[in-house]
């Protein structure tokens, strides 16, 4: 693998690139999760660009982008495991980034306002500058991003669509610790003790993901929050239950589209840590 540590350098060496160029964007701390996007970029293109990058317009906390995890040393160890010669790893300044930045950020209507939008208040239009950034620079074929973030997937296809860039977003499936815990690289800031109950997430949107009768649908987040809540040291933000392509909240006097998929979307403080986690919900009521 080749790194690149200005835009400059790297813009030098996509100019000698050959072939369908597949970027993958992060923040490092990288997981197996991240991995598993890297290797359907190489499974699909010739060259993949990996980022790393800890973006500052996107904390609305300064306290959370102080501690976020940073561990530079062990994630170029593992991208040089997974990468080829040809490759090209990204690690910018943000001076050096923002300074190629073209300003003009699409409106994305709802879809960045709700959920995640409405508790990181300026997280997305810190998400949606870095990512048009990025794609503005390496201008690749394709792009990989996970469904843990789903929503921040839903509005990166949609900037995609809006400013009809050409590049294929892919989502990618979430991958789990066998406890069911999604991984994340906020993971490393649990205790053993809280990470140990943190699979209560997952497990308990999967107990409810089959919801069948209309009226139900508030007394099923009301059990989730319940259950969650009931364990010491663990607070539920928000849950709600969203239409993929609208991101409106479902309510029992919803019509169902059954063009769209339904995801319950979770956010959860697990001790001072805040997890995000999504499962697809159906609703067998809606059939016949
Ligand atoms: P980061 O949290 O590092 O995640 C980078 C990519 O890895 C995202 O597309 C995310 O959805 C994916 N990912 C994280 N955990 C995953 C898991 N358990 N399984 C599969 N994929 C997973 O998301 C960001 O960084 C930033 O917002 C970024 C897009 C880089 C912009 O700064």
């Amino acid at each position: 693998m080749i790194l690149a540590e200005s835009v400059t350098v790297l813009k030098e060496l996509l100019k000698k690139s050959v072939g369908e160029i597949g970027f993958v964007p992060t923040m490092g701390a990288l997981h197996k999760g991240h991995l598993s996007l890297i290797k359907e970029s190489k499974s699909k293109t010739t060259t993949t660009v990996v980022s790393i990058f800890i973006n500052p317009t996107q904390f609305n906390d300064p306290g959370d982008l102080k501690k976020y995890p940073r561990d530079i040393e062990s994630d170029l160890k593992l991208l040089d495991n997974i990468l080829s010669d040809n490759d090209i790893v990204f690690t910018p300044q943000a001076d050096d980034l923002y300074s190629f930045e073209n300003p003009v950020i699409p409106d994305l209507g709802n879809l960045d306002k709700v959920l995640e939008g409405k508790h990181r208040p300026g997280h997305f239009s810190g998400v949606v500058r870095v990512v048009k950034l990025l794609f503005e620079i390496i201008d690749p074929d394709r792009a990989f991003f996970g469904q843990k973030d789903f929503q921040q997937l839903v509005i990166i296809k949609e900037m995609v669509r809006r400013l009809e860039m050409k590049i294929e977003v892919t989502g990618c499936p979430t991958l789990r610790e066998s406890t069911g815990l999604a991984m994340s690289s906020r993971n490393k800031l649990l205790t053993n003790n809280i990470r140990s109950k943190a699979s209560i997430i997952y497990k308990t949107l999967k107990n409810h993901n089959v919801i069948t009768d209309p009226g139900k649908i508030c007394e099923t987040s009301s059990a989730i929050i319940k259950t969650i809540d009931s364990i010491e040291e663990f607070r539920t933000e928000y849950f709600e239950i969203v239409n993929d392509k609208t991101l409106e909240s479902i309510t029992k006097e919803s019509i169902i589209d059954p063009s769209a998929k339904y995801y319950g979307c979770i956010a959860v403080f697990a001790g001072n840590v805040r997890l995000i986690d999504n499962v697809e919900f159906s609703f067998s009521f809606a059939k016949g």
